[in-house]
């Protein structure tokens, strides 16, 4: 049994050196996927004009539903993505809307391609999740580093009660991290951050709001507390 999860373990790896195959293939099949914003966009979005914010980074923009969104606001967004296809919908969705955004393919444990304190806000919707803690943190450093001094951060992930589930076969890899055998994201790894979790890993935020929204995903705003680093 043990050498079995090991063998799991070593596939994993091994398919995760490529750019996210099962969200390429989940955008394959299913289009989109999202076709709204998250149902608190717009009170965020509110939030960021009263802070002066103007330039967004959307971490993971997937098709783009908050890229289009937050443009149509008059905000100037980039995104980032490591689902060719994901980006290929998202492209396709600015332009018949005509608005531009800079999107980019790149995987968000990488530096990310942006200099220090460029962007005034950074979304991730959904996205951080996917990966190991030792990658969350890098990603985190990240946020911190391309964010202006007292720049804004609004992320949602999924709950640690999520692991209940028993409908994805959810194999453990490391404490709180998941890669589920069954269902459409079968073979993503999920992280299930505990409230504590994201206090301590994003220490250098200072948190204004955290709750679970009506996906049950959790979702947090936050400004970073010093100047660049
Ligand atoms: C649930 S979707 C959310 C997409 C988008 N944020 C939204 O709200 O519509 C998760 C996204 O994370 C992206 N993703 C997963 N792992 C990634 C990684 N290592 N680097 C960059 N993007 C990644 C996937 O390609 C997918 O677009």
């Amino acid at each position: 049994m043990r050498n079995y999860k090991i063998m799991c373990h070593v596939t994993y790896y091994q398919r995760g050196a490529g750019a996210t195959p099962d969200w390429e293939s989940i955008f394959g099949e299913e289009g989109k996927v999202f076709t709204e914003p998250h149902k608190d966009m717009p009170r965020i979005a509110q939030i960021f004009k009263e802070r002066g914010v103007k330039i967004i980074l959307d971490l993971g923009c997937g098709t783009g539903r908050h890229l289009v969104y937050l443009s149509k606001l008059g905000f100037r967004m980039y995104g980032f993505d490591a689902s060719p296809r994901a980006l290929a919908l998202a492209q396709e969705w600015l332009s018949e809307s005509g608005l531009k955004a800079d999107i980019k393919l790149h995987k968000m444990e990488a530096p990310f391609p942006y200099a220090d304190g460029f962007f005034d806000a950074v979304i991730a919707v959904h996205v951080i999740h996917h990966n190991l803690v030792r990658d969350i943190l890098k990603t985190i450093h990240e946020v911190e580093r391309v964010l202006r001094p007292w720049g804004s951060i609004f992320i949602s992930v999924p709950t640690d009660r999520t692991p209940s589930r028993g409908d994805w076969d959810l194999q453990m890899v490391e404490k709180g991290t998941y890669i589920p055998h069954k269902g459409k994201e079968s073979g993503v790894l999920h992280h299930y951050f505990t409230e504590e979790e994201i206090y301590s890993m994003f220490d250098s935020f200072d948190i204004l709001e955290m709750y679970i929204d009506d996906t049950g995903h959790r979702c947090f705003l936050g400004t970073k507390k010093k100047s660049c680093s």
